[in-house]
Formats: C-alpha cells, structure tokens, sequence
C-alpha cells in the first residue's frame, strides 16, 4: 500500500516541472544553420523579454518588448543569429543559429521574464551532413537522454523550495 501510494504521489509531484522547464535536443551539421526551438503562449508579447543564452552565459540574443536587442550580443555569434519577429505573436521565440561550427555543440537556455519560464536545448553538432537537422522531442527516449539532467535538476529544485516552505 505504501509502495503503491508513493508511485502516485511522484508523478503528481513532479508535473509542475514541466511548466517551468522544459528541454530539447536538436542535430545540427558542420556549416548549415539550425532552429533553436523556444516556445510560450503570451498574450501581448511586448510585455515579456526574452533572454538567449549559452551555457556560459554569453548572450545570442535578447528580445526585449517585442523587439530583438543585439546591444550585448556575444562576438561569436555576431551575424550568425536570428529570430522570427513575425511570429512573436503565436508565441514563438526561436532562433536561428547560421553557419554551425563543433564550437556550438552545448545547452542553450531561452529565458522568458517576468514568467520565469527556461527552456533548454541541447545542440549536438556533427560533421556528417547524413545526419539531417532535426529537432527531436523531449519525449523520445534515447535522443532525449541528455535532458535528463534539466528533468532532475528541476525536480530537486522544486524539492527543495518544497522544503524550504514546510520548514
Ligand atoms: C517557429 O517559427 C519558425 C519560423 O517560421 C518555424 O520554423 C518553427 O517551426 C516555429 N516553431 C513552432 C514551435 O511553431
């Protein structure tokens, strides 16, 4: 009985995970351009900013009330990236990223403000162009593996401002 009710409870548990993060894995090959996805209904997109990040922390681009901002845009990605003005409005924030190199392989994180909402992509990058651009969905078990750590992250996250409060 108490195996069984735990097996509820994490499941429940765990799903506002999935509103605050979520996670992609995309292919890209060496020299062709990529869609880094990143998506959230906004009623009015110029109330929210948009933050692209990589894993160092250097800037892609910022999309600030409906506008890119390139002011603070990392050299090495200066000309190479791009996003959909047109389709800020559905709630797409996407970018492109042109002219992939082996140096982009890594996680990018598109942050929402004020909701808070993070979604990270993790690029692979390979000099076979066999292996065509695809975005693979989270949901789909070997390619998803390196979302793994974002899922666990998130949960002990939540785990520990769950934490936090009872205490
Ligand atoms: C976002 O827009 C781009 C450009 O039109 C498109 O390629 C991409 O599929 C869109 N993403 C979603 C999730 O609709």
């Amino acid at each position: 009985m108490k195996v069984h009710s735990r097996r509820f409870l994490v499941p429940l548990f765990l799903l506002p995970c999935f509103a605050i993060v979520s996670c992609w894995n995309v292919d890209g090959v060496v020299k062709g351009t990529i869609t880094l996805p990143c998506t959230y209904q906004v009623t009015d997109p110029s109330v929210v900013n948009i933050f692209w990040r990589s894993e160092k922390g250097n800037i892609l681009l910022d999309i600030k009330s409906g506008r890119e901002d390139l002011t603070n845009q990392h050299m090495k990605y200066k000309g190479r990236v791009s996003s959909f003005p047109d389709n800020y409005k559905t709630g797409n924030f996407s970018i492109l990223l042109k002219d992939v190199s082996q140096e982009d392989a890594g996680t990018y994180v598109c942050q929402i403000l004020p909701q808070d909402r993070r979604t990270t992509v993790s690029l692979t990058v390979s000099d076979n162009p066999e292996l065509v651009s695809q975005v693979v969905p989270p949901s789909d078990g070997a390619a998803s593996r390196s979302c793994l750590h974002v899922f666990i992250l998130s949960s002990l996250n939540l785990l520990l401002l769950y934490v936090c409060q009872i205490n």
